[in-house]
């Protein structure tokens, strides 16, 4: 943007009202390309790279047109999602998990929130795929909930306070099965109490969200997301509001059923305890963009960006006594004017000589580790620089 005063928030009135326009001209117009790619099949049926991802993010940008600038809050994502695994995506707040996930279910707040580059490719299994920026809200209200679905942080305010539980789950299964009548409806969502571990299924039928604690009103949202046993669970900070005892449960049902139903997950959280006891692939995300990637042992054992080594550092670990934990100096980047240098050089303690040049490309250390950083420049192939958009282009 221009006339941005260094790094400081400060907006003169001129400045925010240019801000206001560029928005209210860029979102019109994306809202307009969007709805002409939704009349065109073409436009949203493709074909996955590789048969055994049930999701591919291709090089996905998803910006918030605000008052005070453009915030890039995914920007240039690139990650798979393999058949049968769960792939934790970790990085403090703020750094665009979220906002990753709901690029995919295509709930972003709109018009603001807008995906304006790359493909987020969906497995259909016949062979096709759908690139969801582009693909309709017919199609989309068909897979929400019935092949992707949600189980978010806080399962107090996932749940309808005003509905009985049993509703709430029977909704789901009505909705994409309208061929089933109301006995076969109820006794699948019986069955589904009955596998997230609920005992007293016909108590809880009939009981209200606020009869239930933190851990069991989790265990209804497991039951509503797994109702259609969906192809993806995305389990957004799943355990981040409930105790740790009920934690390690919640986590423990989430895998096992995932392998019952021989779903995928992608598990969201900032805490690396939770990723390393379920997840198969880690992403590691930095201010919008991911930073490392590979399997929990090469993340885990082998942590290659100075970012993920910091997080590594910063966890505590049962039976090891230090005096402080270690803290990751300074702070990301203001959001709204990102450096076009590394995200992380201001905060790095391991900087080389070409750590002044522009934002390092992916560099693929072994056949399932990636790392963006130019410590590992030479160490592999050189896989390429995430793709920015250019959002004056945009008009
Ligand atoms: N509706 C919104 N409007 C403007 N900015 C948003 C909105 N939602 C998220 N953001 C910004 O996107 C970035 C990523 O947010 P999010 O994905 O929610 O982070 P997290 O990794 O904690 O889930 C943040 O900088 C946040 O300020
Ligand atoms: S590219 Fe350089 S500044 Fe960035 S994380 Fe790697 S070593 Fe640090
Ligand atoms: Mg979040």
């Amino acid at each position: 943007m221009a006339e941005n005063k260094g790094n400081s928030s400060y907006i003169s009135g001129k400045e925010s009202r240019r801000i206001t326009k560029f928005n209210r001209q860029v979102t019109r117009k994306l809202e307009k390309e969007r709805a002409n790619a939704n009349k065109d099949p073409n436009l949203y049926t493709t074909k996955m790279k590789d048969e055994n991802n049930v999701v591919e993010f291709d090089n996905v940008c998803t910006y918030f047109f605000s008052d005070v600038g453009t915030v890039k809050a995914v920007d240039g994502v690139n990650f798979n999602i393999p058949k049968h695994a769960t792939v934790g995506v970790v990085g403090e707040s703020g750094c665009g998990k979220s906002v990753t996930s709901l690029s995919l279910m295509q709930l972003l707040q709109r018009p603001s929130g807008q995906t304006v580059g790359g493909e987020i490719r969906f497995n259909q299994g016949d062979g096709t795929a759908l690139n969801i920026v582009n693909t309709p809200n017919s199609i989309m209200e068909k897979l929400r909930g019935n092949k992707i679905s949600m189980i978010f942080q806080e399962p107090m305010t996932s749940l309808n306070p005003v509905f009985r539980i049993g509703e709430q789950i029977d909704e789901v299964t009505e909705l994409h099965n309208p061929e089933m009548s109301k006995e076969e409806v109820k006794a699948r969502t019986l069955e589904m109490l009955e596998l997230v571990g609920i005992a007293n299924k016909e108590g809880v039928y009939s009981m209200y969200p606020h009869e239930l604690s933190g851990g069991m009103r989790q265990r209804i949202c497991i039951a509503i997301a797994l109702a259609c046993s969906p192809t993806l669970i995305i389990a957004d900070e799943p355990t981040t509001a409930l105790d740790v005892t009920i934690q390690a449960q919640i986590l423990d049902l989430l895998q096992n059923l995932k392998d019952k139903l021989n779903s995928s997950i992608m598990l969201i959280t900032h805490d690396l305890g939770v990723v390393a006891g379920m997840a198969d692939y880690v992403v590691v995300m930095y201010a919008g963009r991911v930073i490392e990637k590979g399997t929990a042992a090469d993340i885990f054992h082998n942590p290659c960006h100075p970012y993920t080594i910091g997080l590594m550092k910063s966890k505590p670990v049962v039976g090891k006594k230090v005096d402080a934990l270690y803290n990751i100096p300074g702070s990301v980047p203001n959001p709204v004017n990102m450096p076009n240098y590394c995200y992380f050089r201001d905060r790095c303690e391991m900087q080389c000589e070409h750590c002044s040049g522009k934002y390092p490309p992916e560099i693929r250390i072994s056949d399932t580790h990636v790392v963006s950083c130019y410590r590992h420049l030479g160490e592999g192939e050189t896989l390429g620089y995430p793709k920015s958009v250019n959002v004056e282009e945009l008009l």
